[in-house]
């Protein structure tokens, strides 16, 4: 089990998650952050940390946001790591809130 990035991070992507990861299990892409569930020892640290609120646990996963369970293992694999906090994206207020974004997950 391991812990999941979901929807509303993406166009967000504020990063204050990774700074608590004692795993390092943080990769980042354009506009969205995954964890790898290899990496991820379960703690629930980064839980708190989002402002964005987009973390979750495996089990806990609202239906309609299990997709991302496949994409956070999938994108890991291809995303690097991120260990430092960097600035949110511009108008991550914006979208923060805004349901549904995975059609704007860039790759
Ligand atoms: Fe890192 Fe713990 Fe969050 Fe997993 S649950 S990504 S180990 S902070
Ligand atoms: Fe995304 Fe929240 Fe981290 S918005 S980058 S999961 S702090």
């Amino acid at each position: 089990m391991a812990f999941v990035v979901t929807d509303n991070c993406i166009k967000c992507k504020y990063t204050d998650c990774v700074a608590v990861c004692p795993a390092d299990a943080f990769y980042e892409g354009p506009n969205f952050m995954v964890i790898s569930p290899i990496d991820c020892i379960d703690c629930g640290l980064c839980v708190p940390e989002c402002d964005a609120a987009a973390i979750f646990q495996e089990e806990e996963l609202a239906p309609d946001q299990e997709v991302f369970i496949q994409l956070n293992e999938e994108l890991a694999e291809e995303w690097p790591n991120i260990t430092e906090v960097k600035p949110a994206l511009p108008d991550a207020e914006k979208w923060n809130g805004v349901p549904n974004k995975l059609d704007m997950l860039k790759r």
